[in-house]
């Protein structure tokens, strides 16, 4: 009975080798299948002499048995450990901090624009808007620019083409906010066509314009804030008193120098580029230019469907962008636009 008892042992090593549970069930195949050692054994029974048989017989069933048992016992074993395994590969660590959805913070230009609006609805400008892909009479003919005008070409428009990838004559994108003005006075007209006299025009607009340009202060994308206001006696000393007033609180600054310096602009006259130099820190004493405004053309205000003989108005337009790099002292137009988060939320 000696090899009975090395059957048990070879099949504890066996099962003990087994690291998977189909090795397992291999391995036991070895000794409990049906061409397995024990059943071979079994099968052999009948071969011995009579009074041998019983005792053998018993012998091979409590060696098959201790087998069973070593089987099951290793079975629960490898069953225990797939399960700890799985488990800890999907484990949660419940008491990790949660990965959290940090606020968004404004723009810094967007922070100006509210500033701005802010700041001219104080005195009663409502803000306008108009869409970024215009019509060329609106960007530049209602506004005194006709075509072949040499002004035109102080824009690098951006043009958009047909379906046949020619170049379209009547769109553009936007190069300025000022067609604004134009869509604002036919919409006023056209709303308080019973009142006479017209109410006051007074608004802003705030937005998107395009140009082909591209370096350290020149952006193809940039902002503009445009600003209009028409009624019956508004004359150029209105347009200074708004436009200092509106530097001095933007900039926190009582004593900031602004200067109007004569100009040329189709869409005005006179006209006249707004400059301003500060009275402290690192810009101190360097005029710097911030707008461009004037006295609206006749011709302007007649395409807006407004009478030049009774009504006059001054325009502006201004650049937000750069407003922003001399308030927060920035260099570089492109940060703005280039949407790094480390740049963008140092402006909490
Ligand atoms: N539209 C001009 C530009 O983009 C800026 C401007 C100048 C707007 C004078 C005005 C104005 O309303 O009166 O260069």
């Amino acid at each position: 009975m000696d090899n009975l008892e090395q059957l048990v042992a070879e099949a504890a090593a066996a099962f003990a080798a087994a690291t998977e549970l189909a090795r397992l069930e291999d391995a036991k195949a070895a000794y409990l299948g049906k061409e397995g050692a024990l059943t071979v054994l079994l099968k052999g029974l009948g071969k011995l002499p009579p009074e041998e048989r019983k005792a053998a017989g018993a012998a091979i069933n409590a060696a098959k048995a201790r087998i069973e048992a070593l089987l099951a016992e290793r079975r629960e074993a490898l069953k225990a450990a797939q399960l700890a395994a799985q488990l800890e590969a999907t484990a949660l660590d419940v008491t990790l901090p949660g990965r959290g959805q940090p606020a968004g913070t404004h723009h810094p230009v967007m922070r100006t624009l509210e500033r701005i609006e802010a700041l001219f609805a104080s005195i009663g400008f409502a803000v306008a808007d108009g869409p970024e892909i215009e019509t060329d009479w609106h960007n530049f003919t209602a506004l005194n620019t006709p075509e072949n005008h040499p002004a035109r070409s102080m824009h690098d428009t951006f043009y958009l083409l047909d379906e046949q990838g020619r170049v379209r004559p009547d769109v553009l994108l936007r190069t300025h906010t000022s067609p604004v003005q134009i869509r604002t006075m036919l919409a006023h007209v056209e709303k308080y066509r019973h009142l006479d006299p017209l109410p006051e025009i007074r608004v802003i607009c705030p937005g998107r314009v395009y140009r082909v340009d591209s370096d350290a202060t020149h952006s193809p994308m940039f902002h503009q804030v445009e600003g209009l206001w028409v009624g019956e006696n508004v004359s150029f000393a209105d347009l200074k008193g708004v436009i200092v007033d509106f530097l001095r609180r933007f900039f926190e600054s009582d004593d900031l120098q602004v200067r109007f310096r004569p100009s040329f602009f189709p869409f005005t006259e006179p006209s006249a580029e707004i400059d301003v130099a500060f009275m402290h820190g690192e810009l101190k004493g360097r005029w710097l230019e911030i707008a461009g405004c004037g006295m609206v053309h006749p011709n302007v205000l007649r395409h807006g469907g407004i009478d030049p003989e009774r009504y006059t108005g001054f325009a502006f337009g201004m650049g937000p962008d750069r407003l922003t790099m001399l308030r927060y002292g920035i260099h570089d137009l492109r940060l703005f636009f280039d949407g790094d988060l480390r740049f963008l939320s140092q402006f909490q």
